[in-house]
């Protein structure tokens, strides 16, 4: 492997049914390959792309699957693969660096610093006295002892969980979807709570690991921000539609939240304050560009070449 990044010629050469690589963002389906037999997508969305004639897989290099037309490929008989877990060492990592920006508000803290040379032009001792001035205001919290409550305990929830609790946090988890008892052998000293309500009255910070779908749309809604302590932070690493962001601005707003720390960028979100707002970063490094993509090719190869 060249530079440590998934070789783009294995692609091409393990694929003697038709697989390529498209250089682009948007795989312009049935034109750039005449007959694609499987599709490997990222980010780029295929909802309203037609479905080719010859394709009998797709496979996603990540764990959501909102970009695809999940239902509308089963009717066809077309099943869609995913990467659980490929990506969610990144991820669980980006959480905690996301706890700690929150926590200390390093992120507004250097921008105004850098506000404060760049904008206002102050050097030398006026700096000096700005900076001393003005450093009150991001006075933070540490993290052992707090409560973080983890909704969705797959693979990057228990990771997440696992994290929190080697940096002294208390963790209480929530998630109905997942056989608990699994969750709970991978991530033993996790707090199980009966509800998302006790979950949300008794975290002092939130983290999301659930999939965008009709029962978690809206999941974090005004009621249940308010029922959490005053000076609470939540952090969204699953789908931005989870979150009612109008609700989480308003309580930010108001002070009874601390933070927002959001993949999921929205306008009102990334000119914020207090919103920590990254570009869906939550997968992007080498390593977990490489396992996802490794794995979904092996998906993909598994099931065009021996029908499994
Ligand atoms: C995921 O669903 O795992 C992420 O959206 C992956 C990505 O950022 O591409």
């Amino acid at each position: 492997m060249s530079n440590g990044r998934f070789p783009i010629q294995t692609v091409n050469a393990i694929s003697p049914v038709g697989l390529q690589r498209l250089d682009r963002d948007i795989f312009d389906l049935g034109t750039d390959i005449a007959e694609p037999r499987g599709i490997l997508v990222r980010s780029a969305d295929l909802h309203d792309r037609p479905v080719p004639q010859s394709l009998y897989a797709v496979a996603r290099a990540g764990a959501g699957t909102n970009n695809i037309p999940v239902d509308k490929l089963a009717a066809l008989g077309i099943p869609v693969f995913n990467t659980p877990g490929a990506n969610a060492n990144a991820v669980k990592e980006l959480v905690i660096a996301g706890m700690l920006l929150a926590a200390r508000s390093l992120y507004h803290a250097a921008d105004y610093t850098r506000n404060l040379v760049a904008e206002q032009g102050l050097s030398g001792q006026a700096l000096n006295e700005q900076v001393e001035a003005g450093k009150k205001q991001f006075a933070g919290f540490e993290l052992p002892g707090k409560t973080l409550g983890v909704i969705g305990l797959g693979s990057i929830g228990v990771l997440v969980a696992n994290a929190a609790q080697s940096l002294g946090m208390k963790v209480l988890g929530y998630d109905p979807a997942v056989t608990i008892k699994n969750a709970w052998q991978l991530s033993p000293n996790v707090e199980q709570v009966e509800s998302v309500e006790e979950l949300f009255a008794r975290s002092e910070l939130i983290t999301l690991h659930v999939p965008l779908i009709d029962s978690t749309r809206g999941l974090v809604n005004t009621e249940r921000i308010a029922s959490m302590p005053r000076g609470a932070v939540v952090l969204n690493f699953a789908r931005g539609g989870v979150v009612d962001e109008t609700a989480v601005l308003q309580a930010l707003d108001s002070g009874h939240l601390h933070a927002y720390v959001n993949d999921f960028p929205t306008e009102a979100g990334a000119v914020h304050s207090r919103v920590i707002t990254l570009p869906h970063l939550g997968a992007s490094t080498g390593e977990a560009e490489d396992n996802c993509a490794v794995m979904a090719v092996d998906q993909l190869q598994d099931f065009l070449l021996n029908g499994n």
